[in-house]
C-alpha cells in the first residue's frame, strides 16, 4: 500500500446486525470498525458524502438473517483517495473521486472504504462532494441502459427517435432523461404528481404522461403509435402489458427492476422486439472484461457536468452521516415518492 499519511486504526461506520423495520431502534447502528487496507487495484477513500438508493432499503429489508459483524450498506459515495494498492494506475493520493461500488462488498457508509479503481471516476470539479455523491449509481445505470443495453448512439445517429421513461422523477429517471436528450432523442417521461411532472420537465423531458393511466392511449394523444425504446424504472410487472403494446416493431424494452413473477415475452415475437435487463452491479460482480468502462462512464459524465451540458440531481440532504440521519433517509425512500436523490455529508468528530 502507498500512503503518505498516518491513517487511524479504526473508523466510524453505520451498519446492521439484524434486518429490521427502519423504525426499530436497532435497524441501523453507529459502530466503530477497523480501517481497511487497499490491496492490488483498490483505493482507500476517505468518504466525505454518501447517497441513498432503493438498493439500500432492499438489502436492509426485514428478514430472519443475522450478521456476526456489522454489515455496512451504501452504494454511492464521494471522497478523497488517501492510499492506493500497489497495482493502481488510474488514481493517486489526494484525488477527489466519486463511485457507486460493488454489491458483494462493504458499502460506503463508513469513514474509509476500499474500492476497485476500475469502477471509480474523478469527481466533477464543479460539484460539491454532497452533490457528486448523489450521482454515480444512477449515472452508471442510466448510461448502461441507453448506450449499452439499448445500443442508442452517443453520436446522435438516433436523434429524433422517441424513448418512454417510466418513473421519470426517480434517481435513474432523472439522469436517463438528461442523457437521452443529450443523445438527441425525444423524451416522454412518466410522472403521477404535479411535483414529479415539474421535476421531469426540469430534467429536460419533452412530454410527461401519467404511469397510473393507459400508456399507449396517452402516447397516441402525442401522435405516436408507439416508441422504439422503453426504460422501466418501476413495477415491471404492473407496466408489462402497457410496455408490450407500446413498443414499436424491432424496439427495445429495458427494465432495471426485478420481479419474482414470470414475465411472458411471447408478445414481443411478432414485433421482433427485445427485452433486456440492466443491473449496474453486473460488471463488478462478474469482473467482466469491460468493468473499467464504469471508470470511463463516470469520467465522461463528469466532463458533461463541468461543461454545463448536464445537471446534478440532489434534492435533499442531511449532515452528519450517522445512524439517526440514515434512518430518516431510508424511511423517506421507503415511501416511494422520492424526487431526484437524497445524500448525507460529513462525520461527527
Ligand atoms: N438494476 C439496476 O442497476 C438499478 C439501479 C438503480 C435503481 N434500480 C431500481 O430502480 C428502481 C427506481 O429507483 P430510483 O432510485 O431510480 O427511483 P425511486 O427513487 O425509487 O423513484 C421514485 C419515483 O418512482 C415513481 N413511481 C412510484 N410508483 C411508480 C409506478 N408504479 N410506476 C412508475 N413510477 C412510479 C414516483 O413518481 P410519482 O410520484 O410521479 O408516481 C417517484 O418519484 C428501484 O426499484 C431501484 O431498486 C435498479
Amino acid at each position: 500500500m502507498n500512503s503518505p499519511q498516518n491513517l487511524p486504526q479504526t473508523m466510524k461506520a453505520v451498519g446492521l446486525l439484524e434486518y429490521l423495520p427502519i423504525n426499530h431502534p436497532n435497524s441501523l447502528l453507529d459502530v466503530e470498525l477497523p480501517v481497511p487496507t487497499p490491496q492490488g487495484r483498490e483505493l482507500l477513500v476517505q468518504v466525505q458524502a454518501v447517497s441513498l438508493n432503493p438498493v439500500d432499503t432492499k438489502v436492509r429489508s426485514p428478514k430472519a438473517a443475522l450478521e456476526t459483524s456489522p454489515k455496512v450498506l451504501g452504494w454511492d459515495a464521494a471522497g478523497t483517495v488517501v492510499a492506493v494498492g500497489l497495482d493502481c494506475t488510474l488514481f493517486k493520493v489526494g484525488d477527489a473521486v466519486y463511485y457507486a461500488g460493488d454489491i458483494r462488498k462493504a458499502g460506503s457508509n463508513s469513514e474509509f472504504q476500499v474500492i476497485d479503481e476500475r469502477i471509480v471516476g474523478h469527481k466533477p470539479r464543479n460539484l460539491s462532494f454532497l452533490e457528486a455523491a448523489a450521482l454515480p449509481l444512477t449515472v452508471l445505470t442510466a448510461w448502461e441502459v441507453l448506450f449499452e443495453r439499448m445500443g442508442i448512439s452517443q453520436m446522435g445517429l438516433d436523434a429524433g427517435k422517441s424513448i418512454l421513461i417510466i418513473g421519470g422523477a426517480g434517481g435513474v429517471g432523472s439522469v436517463a432523461i438528461q442523457l437521452a436528450k443529450h443523445a438527441g432523442l425525444t423524451v416522454i417521461a412518466t410522472a403521477s404528481r404535479a411535483e414529479t411532472r415539474d421535476w421531469c420537465s426540469k430534467m429536460g423531458a419533452d412530454h410527461i404522461i401519467d404511469h397510473r393511466q393507459n400508456l399507449l392511449e396517452q402516447l397516441k394523444t402525442l401522435g405516436l403509435a408507439g416508441v422504439p425504446y422503453i426504460l422501466c424504472t418501476n413495477d415491471t410487472v404492473g407496466h408489462w402489458a402497457g410496455m408490450m403494446e407500446s413498443i414499436l416493431a424491432q424496439g427495445v424494452i429495458c427494465s432495471i427492476v426485478g420481479t419474482s413473477q414470470p414475465l411472458n415475452i411471447q408478445p414481443l415475437m411478432n414485433k421482433s422486439a427485445t427485452f433486456v435487463w440492466e443491473l449496474m452491479f453486473t460488471k463488478s460482480s462478474y469482473q467482466t472484461e469491460d468493468m473499467q468502462s464504469q471508470h470511463d462512464i463516470l469520467n465522461r459524465f463528469a466532463q458533461l457536468l463541468e461543461a454545463g451540458t448536464l445537471q446534478g440531481t440532489l434534492t435533499r440532504s442531511l449532515s452528519p452521516i450517522n445512524a439517526q440521519n440514515l434512518k430518516i433517509a431510508h424511511a423517506t425512500l421507503e415511501r416511494g415518492t422520492m424526487i431526484g436523490k437524497f445524500a448525507l455529508e460529513g462525520w461527527e468528530q
